[in-house]
């Protein structure tokens, strides 16, 4: 019998922060103490949605209780941009021209926030209104330009494919934004340091890249700037490329002042100041025969972006890679329009423009089903990929396809053609309350488009009385990386997980790491942080070989202890002696995604290192006099390879989903005629409460999933794929619409499906 260690792999460890979160220990940047004389900024922004300032009167801000200095855009001592893509396009304070409503202008810095907060009312901005257009739609009809080149995907003679397809049907739909209403908001601690240097506590996915602009706005190097962050109270994508402005703008005051500055907006400011998930306009035409076979796929996915680039082109292309979600197109035409808005700079947000491309598959199932008289789950099941037929649309083959097998289990597990026949029974006695049942797959491809982002590294020391400290590229936004992580490089070495602490994410200790995103934290750190463990393992080995005059063979790391020879010695005891004979206990780990490539111009390569599945089955009653609802059940089955801790990817699962229905039901982004986004506070802006939960919510894992590639001890990634679990709920509620018309036609549903929108697809049926 071995040893149970605490905190073994593949075993539900609870989150390394679980305990400090439930009783606010939990250490957030706005919780770091504060240097003596730190002074406070808060933002100024525009109050117009387009224009040229023509004077900016910014005297009584200046005269304001508490103030010591305003920023401007000609106070930035390096570059006046923060733009990711290296484009040039957005800048940290506008200083002429005002490309959105709520654009950063000035930065008050004051004694106290809320004397900054305050003060930043003050200004007196003339402005030059120029027309504005914040819709997708009308961006296209009055020319406006793509923010980046677009991509088209094509596979197959489109043409001849879709004219020779016995039915066609052509189809819009329009898909809303979201905004990432992480509980912890953007923030910023600069503290200067010596010589010119500055340390910047920043909530951010992406130290990096933080480092690297802060450099850039302050006119100095790299390695004059060092980011650190401990965790985030939620990311979602939101804190990839949006912490770059709190940075700069803390960092230049600081540099400025020579004392801490501190910023941290507030809610409202936060939402309209920061990019949100692309909403979409998608028109598609698809050719199919009449056993619903699809035939052709004719698409066009236009986003808006907003002002400026941002991460929309890589978004845009994502959206493209996923309109294909779990279904082979034997002739297929994808294009991609990342239109320019004079709106806030749309970002990433969790999927990355993946489920904007889903949900139009999924339109396209429910077109043909209701064209047909066929079930969805019929239609899905025709389409799916298969053997033999299994090219995507950017010509990488679906290899590890198990969504057939994914899809029975949850057929079964759910009931769901009893529970179909039921509600189609209850829907023909013609009452008020209809309901609706859908089950909709998932297929969502893991690694970072841009290839050279599938890079990670780590740092490992072991310390002489046996505890390790393990740093890593990663963040910790609640996802649990840490956690699974430190059990990776325990697991090397058959130790409790309490021997391994890891650190706070800091760009002095692993430099040039790609932003937690993408799903591939653990796929990317684990594997570095394992390549570290190995490396000093290996190097144990070898000394307690030589030291005790063993065969290498004969020294192995076990749950008892490390075995050396006939012997079994404590972990302590190794470590101390190699201490002793002067063996280096530290090192560094690297990883890079082997096999994947990726031709952007010619729309060809293997962009993904392995998928991601799962399915879900949820059903739901709708009010036809109101257009109200209730998700009645939601299943869920969900592959994620073999799970490295159950317990921390159920969690995901689960938050994803929630996260997916809300995007699809209630959480709407509304901006006025003047360009003003109206939704930006919770009073007005909803997202879902622990009471919109499905009443009966089943989740589980495909506990026989392995990942077919050589991944991190054959799990695969979760963040984002369960998020378009969500799916399944939006098409139940199209159902449930569908069901007054005898299902006889498609609903015109668009995203989110608030009750308005139900109640107006209902009526679109009726009239
Ligand atoms: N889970 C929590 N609790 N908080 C978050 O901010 N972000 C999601 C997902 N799960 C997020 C989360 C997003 S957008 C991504 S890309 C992944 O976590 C990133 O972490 P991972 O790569 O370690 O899965
Ligand atoms: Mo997630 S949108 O890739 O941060």
């Amino acid at each position: 019998m071995t040893k149970a260690l605490q905190g073994a792999i593949h075993t539900e460890e609870p989150h390394d922060s679980a305990r400090l979160h439930v009783t606010g220990a939990a250490d957030y940047t706005d919780d770091i103490p504060s240097p003596a004389n730190t002074l406070h900024a808060y933002l100024g922004l525009s109050t117009i949605a387009r224009a040229t300032i023509t004077s900016m009167d910014l005297s009584a801000v200046r005269a304001a209780p508490g103030v010591v200095d305003v920023i401007v855009a000609a106070d930035i001592p390096g570059h006046n941009d923060i733009s990711p893509t290296g484009l040039n396009d957005e800048p940290v304070l506008a200083d002429s021209e005002v490309a959105f409503w709520g654009q950063p202008l000035f930065a008050v810095i004051a004694k106290t926030r809320d004397q900054a907060r305050r003060a930043a009312q003050l200004a007196k901005v003339a402005y030059d209104g120029l027309p504005h257009v914040c819709d997708v739609g009308e961006a296209m009809e009055k020319g406006y330009p793509h923010v980046t080149k677009p991509l088209t995907l094509e596979r197959g003679d489109i043409a001849s494919a879709m004219a020779g397809a016995p039915h066609r049907i052509k189809g819009e739909m329009r898909v809303g934004g979201q905004d990432h209403f992480y509980l912890e908001g953007h923030i910023a601690l600069a503290i200067p340091g010596e010589n010119g240097a500055v340390q910047v506590y920043s909530s951010t996915q992406h130290p990096s890249e933080v480092q690297h602009m802060v450099a850039h706005v302050l006119g100095k190097n790299s390695h004059d700037v060092t980011i650190t962050v401990r965790r985030m109270g939620g990311g979602f994508g939101g804190k990839e490329t949006q912490p770059n402005l709190f940075a700069a703008v803390a960092a230049v005051a600081a540099s400025k002042h020579k004392c801490a500055v501190k910023l941290r907006p507030d809610r409202d400011d936060d939402m309209v100041a920061t990019g949100k998930r692309h909403d979409f306009l998608i028109t598609y035409e698809v050719g199919f025969d009449d056993a619903g076979r699809i035939l052709a796929v004719d698409g066009s996915f236009a986003a808006r972006c907003g002002f400026s680039a941002d991460l929309s082109g890589p978004v845009t292309d994502r959206a493209l890679f996923h309109a294909d979600n779990a279904y082979f197109y034997p002739a297929v035409r994808l294009v991609s329009r990342p239109m320019k808005t004079d709106t806030v700079s749309n970002t990433a947000f969790r999927g990355f423009g993946g489920p904007q491309g889903v949900i139009a598959a999924e339109r396209i199932i429910e077109e043909i089903a209701y064209h047909r008289g066929m079930d969805t789950l019929a239609v899905r099941r025709a389409n799916l990929y298969a053997d033999g037929r299994d090219i995507t649309p950017y010509h990488q083959t679906v290899a590890d396809n198990i969504m057939p097998q994914l899809l029975d289990q949850i057929e079964k597990s759910s009931d769901y053609q009893a529970r179909r026949a039921a509600v189609l029974a209850h829907n023909a006695r013609g009452i008020t309350l209809r309901k609706g049942i859908a089950l909709t797959p998932v297929k969502f491809g893991i690694s970072f488009t841009a290839t050279w982002y599938n890079q990670a590294g780590a740092l490992l020391h072991i310390y002489n009385d046996g505890s390790m400290l393990l740093n890593h590229g990663g963040t910790e936004m609640g996802q649990g990386l840490f956690t699974k992580v430190a059990q990776v490089v325990a697991d090397c070495f058959q130790v409790d997980l309490g021997r391994v602490r890891v650190t706070a994410t800091t760009t002095d200790k692993v430099p040039n790491t790609s932003a937690t995103a993408a799903s591939s934290g653990t796929d990317l750190n684990g594997m570095a942080a394992q390549d570290a463990a190995l490396t000093l393992r290996a190097r144990l080995v070898e000394f307690a070989a030589a030291h005790w005059k063993v065969s290498p063979q004969d020294v192995e790391f076990t749950a008892e202890g490390v075995r050396v020879g006939g012997e079994v010695m404590g972990f302590e005891a190794v470590i101390k002696a190699a201490y002793m004979a002067r063996v280096s206990l530290s090192a560094t780990g690297f990883y890079k995604t082997p096999e994947i490539h990726w031709d952007r111009d010619a729309g060809k390569g293997r962009p993904f290192y392995y998928f991601a599945y799962g399915a879900a089955v949820s059903e739901v009653a709708i009010d036809t006099l109101t257009g109200e609802y209730r998700i009645l059940r939601s299943d869920v089955l969900h592959d994620v390879g073999r799970s490295l801790n159950p317990a921390l990817d159920k969690g995901q699962v689960e938050g994803a989903f929630v996260q997916g229905v809300g995007w699809l039901t209630t959480e709407e982004l509304w901006w006025d005629d003047k360009g003003r986004l109206r939704t930006h506070a919770p009073s007005t802006y909803k997202i879902p409460l622990a009471s919109d939960l499905p009443r009966v919510f089943n989740v589980e894992l495909a506990d026989w999933a392995r990942a077919a590639e050589p991944t991190i001890r054959r799990s695969k990634a979760v963040g984002e794929p369960p998020f378009m679990l969500g799916i399944s709920v939006f098409e139940a509620l199209s159902m449930a619409v569908a069901s007054v018309k005898d299902y006889k036609t498609c609903p015109r549903l668009d995203a989110p499906a608030t009750p308005e929108r139900v109640l107006m697809a209902l009526e679109r049926l009726r009239d």
